[in-house]
C-alpha cells in the first residue's frame, strides 16, 4: 500500500469518538520516504481545520527549528501526530484513544522507513520511547529501537508557554543535526 492508499483509508476512519468532532482527519505531510520523522501529539484547532499538522504557532516554531538544521517539511523530512483527529478543547489524547490510532502510525512507519524519529513533546515520547520519559530528564537522548532511533524532545507549545526551555530544545536539534551528519544521511 502507498502512503496516499493509506490516507485514503485513514480518512473514513471511526475507530474512536474524536471522529464526531473533526472537521478533517490530519494525516500527516511531508516527504513520503523521509529518513527523518517527526511525531507530535494531536491536531489543534488549526490543524484540525487546514488538515495539516503543526501549522498553528506550535508550527511556526518548529518550522524555525527544522529551518535551523537545514530540514523541512517541504523537502526532506515527515511529520505525523500520535492522533489524527483533534481532541476536544485541545486535551491530551486519552490512551484508549492513542491505542485505537496508532495502527495508522505504524503503517507510516512501514511505508516511510525512517532512521530517525523525533517525538515532539511528552505525548509522543511516552507512548513510542518509555512510558515513564520525562522530557526535562531525557531530552537530547538517542536510543536505538530495532535499528531505528528515536529521540525526544520539547513541545514547542511548551516553550511558547516557557521560553527558558528553548535553548535546550534547540541543542537537542543540533544534535539531530549530528546525527544526520554521523549516519551520513543525505537531506
Ligand atoms: N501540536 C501537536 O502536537 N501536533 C500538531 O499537529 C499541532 C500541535
Amino acid at each position: 500500500m502507498t502512503l496516499d492508499e493509506l490516507e485514503m483509508k485513514c480518512k473514513d476512519c471511526t475507530a474512536c469518538e474524536l471522529c464526531e468532532g473533526r472537521t478533517n482527519v490530519v494525516f500527516g505531510i511531508g516527504k513520503k520516504d523521509a529518513d527523518i520523522m517527526l511525531i507530535g501529539e494531536g491536531p489543534g484547532e488549526n490543524e484540525d481545520l487546514q488538515g495539516q499538522p503543526f501549522v498553528g504557532r506550535s508550527g511556526q516554531l518548529l518550522d524555525k527549528f527544522l529551518a535551523s538544521i537545514d530540514l523541512s517539511r517541504d523537502k526532506n523530512v515527515y511529520i505525523a501526530n500520535m492522533v489524527k483527529c483533534r481532541p476536544p478543547k485541545n486535551r491530551d489524547p486519552k490512551p484508549e484513544e492513542q491505542d485505537l490510532c496508532i495502527k495508522w502510525l505504524r503503517e507510516q512507519f512501514k511505508i516511510i522507513r525512517p532512521k530517525i524519529v523525533i517525538c515532539v513533546g511528552r505525548i509522543s515520547a511516552q507512548r513510542l520511547i518509555d512510558k515513564d520519559f520525562r522530557v526535562t530528564k531525557q531530552h537530547g537522548e538517542f536510543i536505538d529501537k530495532n535499528g531505528t532511533l528515536f529521540m525526544g524532545t520539547y513541545h514547542p507549545a511548551a516553550i511558547l508557554r516557557n521560553p527558558n526551555n528553548k535553548e535546550l530544545a534547540f541543542g537537542d536539534w543540533l544534535k539531530v543535526r549530528e546525527k544526520i551528519e554521523e549516519l551520513g544521511i543525505e537531506i
